[in-house]
C-alpha cells in the first residue's frame, strides 16, 4: 500500500460516515504566537473544540501536514520523522466513542475500504483515572474495545497497567486492552492536566497500537507492554475524547460540548498495512533511500530522507532559513541534511534530485509542493553554508590532528561557522573517528539546552537559542525585570515562564492580583536605574546545590542538571573570577547569553500587565 492510497482510503471511508473533508492547514500556525509549527490536527481547530460553529458543520476529516522539531534526535531509528501527516477526523460535539471506536477499528481492519490490518495484531490502551483531577477511569471504551474484539473471534482482556514504569514490570499478561495514567492517555496541547494552562481543552484518550511480532528488547524494560519503546509495537492512531476544559483554579469541567479529535499517523498506518516495521520502506521514503550510495550507515540515510522532506514541506509553506524562530529550525535541519549529504563522499550528490522525487510524490494532494519555490532556496543555502563549513572543516582537521576535541571547540565551530553542534559531535565522530571528552561535551550540551529553554522557552524543545544583540539585551533586563518585581511586589514573586523574541520580552510571574500604575512605573524605574548604573553581568558554572543555597532564582518546575551555570548582576567591580554573589543585584540560573554590562541594554519599557491564568501574571516589555 502507498501513502496515497491509504491518504485517500481513510478520508472516503470517513466522508461516507457523513465528514466533510477539508484541506491541510499550513505547517506554520496562523494568529498563534504560543508555537512555531503546526505539530497536530488539533492545533488549527482548537476555536471548534471550543464551540465555534465550523463552516463545513460538526463532522470533518483531513489529513494535517504535520513537524514536530522535538523529535530531531530521535530520527534516524525505524520510525521517528520530524515531518508527517496526521489523519483526523473530528466531531464537534457531534458522535463519541460509541461511534468513533467501532469506525476506526472498521477502517483500520477493513480489507477493501480500510488499511486492512489483521485484528489480531491490534492491541488498545485506555484512561487509567486519575486521582488529582478526580477524572474517572474510561471504562466505556473498555466495553466497547471488548466487543468490537469480540466480533473478529477475539476474547479481548482488559489489563491495568497505570504507568509506563509497571508496564515494564508487569508486560502484557495476555491482555489486549490496557490502562494507563495520564502520561500516557490523556492528551491535551500542553500534556498531562497539571501542565495545562487555564482554558486549555483536553481529555481521554484510547490509543491503537500495531504489534510487529519482533521480539522484546529488554534494554527498554523487563517486560513488553503496548507503550514499550523497543518496536515490537507501534502507535498508529489515538482517539482523543476532548470533553474538559481547564478552570482558572486548577480543577477541571466538561466543556459545552463532547467532541472527539482523533489523530492518527499516515505513514505509520502504511508501514502497519505492509506489515513492515521499518517506516522508511514506505513508497514516499525509500526511493530517497536509494538514491544514497548503498555503504551508507541506515541512520544516515534516514536523517537525510526526514530533512530533506522536511525541508521542501517548510519551504513550500513559506518558512526561509533565518537565523530565528522557524527559519532557525529549518536551516538547523537543512543544514543537518547538508552535512550528512556532504559525509556521503559523492562529490556529484546533492539534494536537488530528492526534492524533484518528493514533488513528484506529493504535488497532486498539496499544490504548495513546487521544485521552482522549493529548490532555488535550497541551492542558496546550500551556497551560503557550504563555504563556511569548509572553512569549518579546516579548523576541524587542525583539532583532529591533536587527536581529542573539547565540547568548548564544538561550540565555538558552531558559533563561529554555523556548524550545528550536534551534527558537529557527529561530524567529529564519523568522519575522524575521534574521542570526544564526553563530560566536557555534555557539560555543554546541557548549557546549549538551558539557553534554548530560556530563549524560547514553550516554543520548541532543543532549539537554538537566538543569539541576536537585541534578543540578548531583553534576556539581561528580564533578570532586571524580575528581581525589580520582587522588590515592588514582595520575595514572593517567581517566575513562571518567560518567552523573549527580537522585539520584546514576556514574562509570567507568580502574583496575585493587578499591578497598579505605580507599581509598574516603580519597576521600571528600577531596572532602568540598573541600566543606567553599568553593571557588570557574569557568568559562573556552580553545582545546582549551592547555587540554589545562594537563593539564585529559577523557574518552577524546570529540571536543572547537578552543574548549573549562573548568572549575576552587579556589584559594581565583579569580574568572572570574583563575582561577590552576596552583593549581587541579581542571581539567576541561566544559559544566557547576556550582555556585559548593563549599560548596554539601553531604555528599559513595560508595554503590558495582564492575567495569564490564576494566581500567574503576564508582563510584556521592550528596550528602545
Ligand atoms: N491530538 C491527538 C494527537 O496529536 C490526536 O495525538
Amino acid at each position: 500500500m502507498t501513502v496515497a492510497e491509504i491518504r485517500k482510503r481513510y478520508l472516503d471511508f470517513f466522508a461516507a460516515k457523513g465528514h466533510k473533508v477539508i484541506p491541510s492547514a499550513s505547517l506554520v500556525p496562523e494568529n498563534d504566537p504560543t508555537t512555531l509549527f503546526t505539530g497536530s490536527g488539533m492545533q488549527p481547530l482548537v476555536p471548534y473544540l471550543l464551540g465555534a460553529p465550523h463552516p463545513e458543520g460538526k463532522r470533518v476529516a483531513d489529513s494535517q501536514k504535520c513537524f514536530r522539531a522535538e523529535d530531531i534526535d530521535d530520527v534516524g531509528d525505524n520510525r521517528h520523522t520530524t515531518f508527517f501527516e496526521m489523519l483526523g477526523n473530528w466531531s464537534f460535539g457531534d458522535y463519541f466513542k460509541k461511534e468513533q471506536l467501532p469506525w476506526l477499528f472498521e477502517f483500520l481492519t477493513d480489507k477493501e475500504k480500510g488499511a486492512g490490518l489483521d485484528p489480531q495484531n491490534l492491541y488498545v490502551t485506555v484512561f487509567a483515572g486519575d486521582k488529582e483531577t478526580g477524572i474517572p477511569a474510561d471504562d466505556e471504551s473498555v466495553e466497547v474495545w471488548k466487543g468490537l474484539f469480540k466480533h473478529k473471534g477475539i476474547e479481548a482482556e482488559y489489563v491495568e497497567l497505570g504507568s509506563e514504569k509497571e508496564g515494564g514490570e508487569k508486560g502484557m499478561q495476555g491482555g489486549r486492552i490496557f490502562s494507563y495514567d495520564v502520561k500516557k492517555n490523556w492528551w491535551s496541547r500542553s500534556g498531562i492536566p497539571s501542565n495545562m494552562p487555564a482554558g486549555e481543552p483536553g481529555g481521554p484518550d484510547s490509543e491503537v497500537f500495531y504489534d510487529f511480532g519482533t521480539p522484546h528488547d529488554p534494554k527498554f524494560g523487563k517486560e513488553c507492554h503496548p507503550n514499550c519503546d523497543c518496536g515490537r509495537f507501534m502507535e498508529i492512531g489515538n482517539s482523543v475524547f476532548m470533553e474538559y476544559k481547564k478552570n482558572e483554579d486548577g480543577t477541571f469541567e466538561k466543556l459545552k460540548q463532547r467532541n472527539v479529535d482523533f489523530g492518527g499517523g499516515l505513514e505509520r498506518i502504511t508501514a502497519a498495512a505492509n506489515n513492515d516495521p521499518d517506516m522508511f520502506h514506505i513508497d514516499v521514503l525509500n526511493p530517497i533511500l536509494e538514491r544514497l550510495p548503498e555503504n551508507l550507515p541506515m541512520r544516515n540515510k534516514r536523517i537525510i530522507a526526514d530533512h530533506s522532506r522536511a525541508m521542501a514541506f517548510l519551504v513550500a509553506d513559506g518558512v526561509r532559513p533565518s537565523n530565528k524562530g522557524a527559519g532557525y529550525v529549518l536551516r538547523r535541519l537543512m543544514r543537518r541534511a547538508m552535512i550528512y549529504e556532504y559525509m556521503t563522499g559523492d562529490p556529484d550528490l546533492n539534494l536537488v534530485g530528492v526534492i524533484d522525487g518528493l514533488v513528484e510524490k506529493y504535488a497532486g494532494i498539496y499544490p504548495e509542493m513546487q521544485v521552482e519555490t522549493i529548490v532555488p532556496v535550497y541551492e542558496d543555502e546550500n551556497k551560503k553554508f557550504m563555504s563556511a563549513f569548509k572553512n569549518g572543516l579546516k579548523e576541524f582537521d587542525k583539532l583532529v590532528q591533536n587527536g581529542k576535541i573539547s565540547g568548548s571547540d564544538i561550540f565555538r565551530l558552531f558559533s563561529t561557522y554555523g556548524l550545528p553542534y550536534e551534527s558537529a559531535m557527529e561530524f567529529a565522530k564519523e568522519r575522524a573517528g575521534i574521542t570526544i571528552d564526553k563530560e566536557e561535551f555534555e557539560r555543554e550540551m546541557e548549557k546549549h539546552r538551558e539557553l534554548s529553554r530560556t530563549a524560547s522557552a514553550g516554543a520548541f524543545k532543543g532549539g537554538l537559542a537566538d543569539h541576536s544583540e537585541k534578543t540578548t539585551r531583553l534576556h539581561t533586563a528580564h533578570h532586571l525585570l524580575l528581581k525589580a518585581l520582587q522588590m515592588v511586589l514582595g520575595p514572593q514573586v517567581k517566575q513562571r515562564g518567560s518567552n523573549i523574541t527580537s522585539e520584546r520580552l514576556r514574562m509570567d510571574f507568580s502574583y496575585d492580583g493587578k499591578m497598579t500604575d505605580e507599581q509598574k512605573a516603580e519597576a521600571e524605574r528600577i531596572v532602568n536605574e540598573k541600566i543606567k548604573e553599568d553593571l557588570p553581568v557574569t557568568r559562573s558554572e556552580l553545582p545546582r546545590e549551592e547555587a540554589e543555597k545562594l537563593g539564585a532564582e529559577h523557574e518552577f518546575g524546570q529540571k536543572y542538571p547537578d552543574r548549573v551555570s549562573v548568572y549575576s548582576v552587579g556589584p559594581k567591580g565583579a569580574t568572572a573570577e570574583n563575582p561577590q554573589f552576596e552583593k549581587a543585584f541579581s542571581l539567576e540560573f541561566c544559559g544566557g547569553p547576556h550582555v556585559a554590562h548593563t549599560g548596554e541594554i539601553g531604555k528599559f519599557k513595560i508595554l503590558k500587565e495582564e492575567a495569564s491564568s490564576a494566581g500567574v501574571r503576564r508582563i510584556r516589555a521592550a528596550i528602545e
